[in-house]
């Protein structure tokens, strides 16, 4: 088989067999194909598409191409959530915490940042010493004896899609279902999760923009993750704005950090709740809604899941004394606030265009490899609905060139649209796919 007839193939919008998709996977996992061909690929299954045949296929297989964990006899069950990818995405450095909290064991394998989208681990590593790379035996043992992981893909768990990602970040070929629905579930297949929330975002800051393409991306990953055995619900939450207030790195982790708290904005807390409360359900913790509910906020106003916050840093080498006073994590060098020159109601705050500067910033790669500035970003102190006045603080930015002060303040005032009459405020959710 040639890698080049299976690009042509698919450049002609043919469908690919399980033996073409296996190759593929197999080959470019063991270096045996060149990057710029797995790009071409990647390219042309993202302008074509693929059917629901073949995008199981490539799950499967790059599920399989590396280990695949057998969590049975390790804890009773191991609920996992994902993200399909947003701006101020920080909802994992919450719910996990949540969810151990409640007595539900969460081992999560996390992915980096993804075109314009935040990514768990770069958030993570803002801490000092967080190791984001355990071997399987370092999960396992964490998982058994912490209830609690967060890490990245080892070598020897879906390695196809650890290489996939990375390639997929710097070639544009992100928003593509398929690719979409393979990276997650193969992941969860992989680092053995028996029950999976799915996070699934739409709106101009996520890859599905609308609701009927997020669906569609929602029902796919169920229905794989039934196939392989493995309890799926996936919720489908707006991503028109940023969540909550923080956009970048280390801010992000100070926003979380605050929300374990008891503090935190009200939609980043709305929608933490609303995903530990399916995680919780899911996992068999609670029987109903309100029994869910009432131990997420118990475990969050007892404290306890901001010591299993401290727990996971700690077990994973962070410097628990950057989380204690968040002073002591990365900051950026030129921290400016812009205020409004109007009265008004904030009619926009578009995700996409504040998630695309904070690339620009530094927050994320432009190329394989690239080292990220933890420091830098945005944090927006109105969202879409709030009534403003003039002199309020709109939003502020984190920057560590000082070139890129003018460069950022106009993007993000870009970002923002205003109008005279009252506008609704945006949904946290659209629905549950189950
Ligand atoms: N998260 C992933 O792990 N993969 C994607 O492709 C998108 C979001």
């Amino acid at each position: 088989m040639k890698i080049v007839n299976l690009i042509v193939k698919k450049r002609e919008s043919e469908v690919l067999t399980k033996e073409e998709i296996d190759f593929f996977i197999d080959a470019y996992t063991k270096g045996e194909i060149t990057d710029y061909q797995a790009a071409a690929l990647l390219m042309s299954i993202l302008l074509n598409g693929m059917n629901s045949q073949e995008t199981t296929d490539l799950t499967l297989a790059m599920a399989n191409s590396g280990d695949i964990l057998d969590l049975s006899g390790i804890v009773d069950v191991a609920v996992d959530k994902h993200s399909t990818g947003g701006v101020g995405d920080k909802t994992t450095l919450v719910v996990g915490p949540i969810a151990a909290a409640c007595g539900l064991p969460v081992g999560k394998m996390s992915g980096r940042g993804l075109g314009f989208s935040g990514g768990t681990l770069d958030k993570m590593e803002s801490i000092t010493g967080y190791r984001t790379d355990l071997t399987t035996e370092e999960f396992l043992d964490q998982l058994k004896n912490k209830k609690i992981v967060l890490a990245g893909q080892s070598a020897d768990l879906a390695p196809a899609d650890g290489k996939l990602y990375a390639l997929r970040d710097v070639t544009g070929t992100v928003p593509s279902m398929p690719l979409i629905a393979s990276s997650i579930m193969s992941k969860k297949i992989a680092a053995g999760a028996q029950k999976i929330v799915l996070d699934v975002k739409l709106g101009n800051g996520a890859f599905m923009e609308n609701l009927e393409e997020a669906r569609e991306l929602a029902e796919i990953m169920v229905k794989i993750g039934k196939l392989a055995g493995r309890e799926t619900v996936a919720v489908l939450s707006d991503m028109n704005q940023p969540l909550g207030h923080a956009v970048g790195n280390a801010l992000e982790v100070v926003e979380a950090i605050e929300t374990l708290q008891g503090g935190g904005p009200e939609d980043f807390v709305g929608h933490c709740h609303e995903i530990g409360i399916h995680m919780l359900m899911l996992g068999g913790v609670a029987d109903s809604e309100e029994e869910a509910r009432e131990k997420v906020l118990g475990v969050i106003s007892d404290g306890s899941a901001w010591e299993m916050f401290k727990v996971l840093v700690v077990s994973q080498g962070g410097d628990v004394k950057e989380i204690e006073d968040t002073r002591l994590l990365p900051k950026a060098e030129f921290i400016e606030t812009v205020k409004l020159s109007r009265d008004g109601y904030i009619a926009e705050v578009n995700a996409r265009k504040i998630g695309e500067l904070s690339v620009n910033m530094g927050a994320g790669r432009e190329k394989k490899g690239d080292p990220v500035d933890h420091a830098v970003g945005v944090v927006v102190h109105t969202k879409v609905g709030d009534k403003v006045q003039e002199g309020d603080p709109l939003f502020t930015i984190h920057v560590n060139k000082e070139n890129l002060i003018e460069l950022a303040k106009n993007e993000m005032m870009d970002a923002y649209k205003f109008s005279d009459s009252k506008v609704k405020p945006l949904p946290l959710f659209y629905g549950v796919v189950k």
